[in-house]
């Protein structure tokens, strides 16, 4: 059993994920080589057991019981006695590289070396490694104290001993573990893209706007946030980067190609509600000032406006049919990453119910529909622009000839 973990990096995810282990009652030692990033996870962790305390959600005893169970250290050397390191610094392949090497020598054989990366390969940041067998994904969500969802990620090098003990342990913390292939987006980051990609298609057709496609998701789907909330409440520096990041990883497949307005959004400075102004304006206090959108748009309101011819000009935005659309997208994918063995049929809905808080899994959701409606909705859509982005997964064609359910 692991009982002794050692976290590199005290940001955003890896004092989260030290909160997480030390509440499961591992000794944590967490290593920063910033000595002010140590002192504010420490501040952090202490601001939010208080308010853990405040809602009645602990006691002091076991307040004191998490506090104790972290040590914050300044040298990685400090980490040799773990049964487990997660990694959890800055994105960048040769550091982590770099970082691993070093680890190796100073843990025991038996030590499962892992990474938080989001957007990395498993393979190649095991391939630093002299026993890369030892290395795997442990890919946790912001903020993952709160956030149910842990994907697990073998690489090819991955021993069957270290992925099972990865998995008994991070199930063991009360969270629920995706096994997911090594591929770019894992299971979450690739399956949600439609979320934010149908969304800033239909925008730049001018099919609607922010705010109505935000309504639609919400009301008509039961999503918790729309797609432009969403994506100013991650930044969209941020999202924008995943997503050229995953495009580029798939070789350019049209289905992830990132759009030319959340590009611009970014350029301009308008991040979202970190930055007071994205797709919505924000107060001080990040709260939406009104449900209005920005006007951003100079040019749609100029004389050429609109360009589609009179008849299919129309006031009304059809919610229904916006909500469809995104909802197929999003399905195509999930049925595409079972095809591909991305992951099992449970644990990619699990993904999007515990990772993004989805309001259903998308397989689920398909059965529902039923795969009939999701076939004929990706042919009508591939029918109207023939672009590859709209071709319809394999197998929920195989599943409609066949009368098939994902569950
Ligand atoms: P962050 O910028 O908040 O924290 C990174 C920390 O690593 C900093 O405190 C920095 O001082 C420290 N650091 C940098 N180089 C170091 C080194 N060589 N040795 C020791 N410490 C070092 O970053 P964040 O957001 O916590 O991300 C960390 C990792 O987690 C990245 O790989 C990221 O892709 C991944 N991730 C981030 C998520 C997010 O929402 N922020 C979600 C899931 C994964």
């Amino acid at each position: 059993m692991i009982k002794k973990v050692g976290i590199i990096g005290a940001g955003t995810m890896g004092s989260g994920i030290a909160q997480v282990a030390a509440t499961a009652d591992c000794k944590v030692k967490l290593f920063d080589l910033n000595q002010d990033a140590l002192e504010r996870a420490k501040a952090a962790l202490e601001k939010i057991l208080s308010r853990l305390i405040e809602k009645g959600r602990i006691d002091e005893k076991e307040k004191n019981r998490i506090q104790q169970n972290i040590r914050y250290v300044n040298s990685l050397k400090e980490l040799s006695d773990s049964d487990l390191t997660i990694e959890a610094i800055v994105e960048n392949l040769d550091i982590k590289k770099k970082v691993f090497q070093e680890l190796e020598g100073y843990v025991n054989t038996k030590c499962i070396i892992a990474s938080n990366t989001s957007s990395l390969s498993i393979a190649s940041i095991a391939s630093s490694l002299n026993e890369p067998k030892r290395c795997v994904g442990i890919h946790f969500f912001n903020p993952a104290p709160l956030m149910k969802l842990v994907e697990v990620i073998p690489a090819i090098q991955t021993s069957y001993e270290t992925l099972e003990m990865t998995i008994d342990t991070i199930a063991s913390w009360n969270k629920t573990v995706a096994v997911a292939k090594d591929t770019p987006g894992f299971i979450v980051n690739r399956v949600a893209r439609p979320f934010y990609g149908e969304a800033l298609r239909m925008y730049d057709e001018g099919i609607a706007d922010f705010a109505i496609i935000d309504h639609a998701m919400k009301s008509v789907g039961g999503f918790r946030m729309g797609p432009f909330e969403l994506m100013d409440f991650i930044g969209n520096d941020v999202n924008y980067t995943v997503t050229e990041t995953v495009f580029k990883a798939f070789y350019f497949d049209p289905r992830y190609k990132p759009s030319f307005t959340q590009k611009r959004f970014s350029e301009a400075g308008y991040l979202g509600r970190k930055a007071g102004i994205g797709y919505y304006e924000y107060d001080d206090n990040g709260k939406k000032v009104e449900d209005t959108t920005k006007d951003t748009n100079a040019f749609a309101k100029s004389s050429s406006r609109d360009s589609r011819p009179k008849g299919e000009q129309s006031d009304k935005a059809d919610e229904k049919a916006i909500f469809d659309r995104i909802l197929v997208m999003l399905i195509n994918e999930a049925a595409d990453a079972l095809f591909l063995n991305i992951a099992s049929a449970e644990d990619i809905d699990n993904a999007m119910t515990k990772g993004v808080n989805y309001p259903k899994g998308l397989l689920a959701w398909a059965d529902e529909k039923g795969i009939d409606w999701c076939v004929n909705k990706m042919d009508a859509l591939y029918d109207e622009y023939r672009e590859d982005r709209y071709r319809c997964s394999s197998l929920l064609r195989k599943m409609n000839k066949e009368k098939n359910t994902f569950f």
